[in-house]
């Protein structure tokens, strides 16, 4: 949808990355490591300092102390490190619990590990966890289960009692979880974040999966961090160790020196609910409905009143002729669901998302 975009000169809002910079402070540390010469292999699982800075947070806010020298691991980007705990976990024929919709990197790499996915869907319109169906999904052969809160594409965030109930659920069992939790910091209308950190039955069999990209702006630079208990994290790098081996160095000091800053991921939630509340309010009167967006930097438009269309052609369409862009829901599933709902980026200036929302406002 980006090139389409692109080719149409139309405004993108679809694929998930801001349209601003990141912070000058942030850029002018990574020149100076760069020009420092800090620009060898670092340690294998990541640089002590930004160890520690990741860890520091943790427990700060989740209440959790990860141990820095064999439970922390720095990464080049949150697809790689869940697709390395995959890599580490699954071997042939186990089953690796998936919701539908959900980020696209989750199936392929539990298919190319000889993972058999076994798919849950959320439900519609309002992306609850069916947790009955999920009990039943487990079996004998469940190896895994990967949940992401707060999720792409739905916008939705698990509460502290969907943790509660998939902590009660796997009590007994030797399923490990890998929780994709790169919005983290965006969580919207004063609700916490509900990492697997804060639940001990939870955390004790869960790899925690971060991204940087999403947190400091800065999707092109990918890296990101693993947690695990230590038996997790040393078959973690066992497949780590032999394919990126380490994370770019300068940007680790680069970010072991930012994250002192704590206002920079503690006012992100605000600085995106700023961001989707003026995309809803630009929105205001048009025939699009948005569904509720609890977290991400995504809002989702539910076109029922707008277009038959499916949302694949619909978005097509909208890029082409209206000169706005937008991510069709169906894709997030194997098969299309009938729902029709498009998805939003607000990562964008307030310029961009006016002029998008208008648009919209006048189909
Ligand atoms: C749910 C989810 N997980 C992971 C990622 C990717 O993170 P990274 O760029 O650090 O690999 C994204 C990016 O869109 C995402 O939405």
């Amino acid at each position: 949808m980006s090139r389409l975009a692109a080719e149409h000169n139309a405004i993108n809002l679809s694929q998930g990355f801001p349209d601003f910079d990141c912070a000058p402070e942030l850029r002018a540390l990574v020149t100076k490591y760069v020009n420092a010469g800090l620009n060898q292999y670092p340690p294998m699982a990541g640089v002590p300092v930004l160890r520690e800075a990741v860890a520091e947070k943790v427990e700060a806010l989740y209440g959790a102390r990860y141990d820095v020298e064999h439970e922390v691991t720095i990464v080049p980007g949150a697809t790689y490190g869940i697709y390395t705990a995959v890599a580490a976990m699954v071997r042939p024929g186990d089953e690796v619990i998936l919701f539908e919709p959900a980020y696209d990197s989750y199936a392929p790499a539990v298919e190319v590990n000889g993972g058999v996915p076994v798919y849950v869907q959320l439900t519609y319109p309002d992306y609850a966890i069916p947790w009955q169906a999920v009990q039943q999904a487990i079996t004998p052969r469940t190896r895994m289960i990967v949940i992401n809160t707060p999720n792409n594409p739905t916008a939705s965030v698990f509460s502290a009692e969907d943790l509660r109930m998939l902590e009660g659920m796997l009590a007994g069992t030797d399923v490990v979880i890998v929780s994709d939790e790169v919005y983290e910091h965006i969580v919207f209308d004063g609700h916490a974040h509900q990492s697997v950190a804060r639940f001990p039955g939870l955390a004790e069999r869960s790899f925690l999966v971060s991204s940087f990209g999403k947190t400091y702006h800065v999707t092109g630079w990918k890296m990101g961090y693993v947690l695990a208990p230590r038996e997790l994290t040393t078959e973690f790098r066992k497949v780590h160790q032999f394919n990126a081996f380490v994370t770019n160095a300068p940007l680790q000091y680069a970010f072991a020196e930012h994250m002192k800053d704590r206002e920079a991921y503690l006012g992100l939630a605000a600085f995106y609910q700023k961001k989707r509340d003026f995309f809803l309010g630009a929105l205001d009167g048009s025939r699009f409905r948005p569904l509720p967006s609890r977290g991400t930097f995504f809002q989702n438009l539910c076109y029922d009143a707008v277009s038959d269309e499916r949302d694949t052609d619909l978005a097509v369409r909208l890029t082409r002729e209206r000169g706005v862009a937008s991510i069709p829901v169906s894709v997030f599933y194997r098969e299309p669901p009938q729902h029709k709902v498009l998805r939003f980026c607000f990562a964008k200036s307030e310029t961009t998302l006016a002029r998008g929302a208008e648009i919209l406002r006048r189909i």
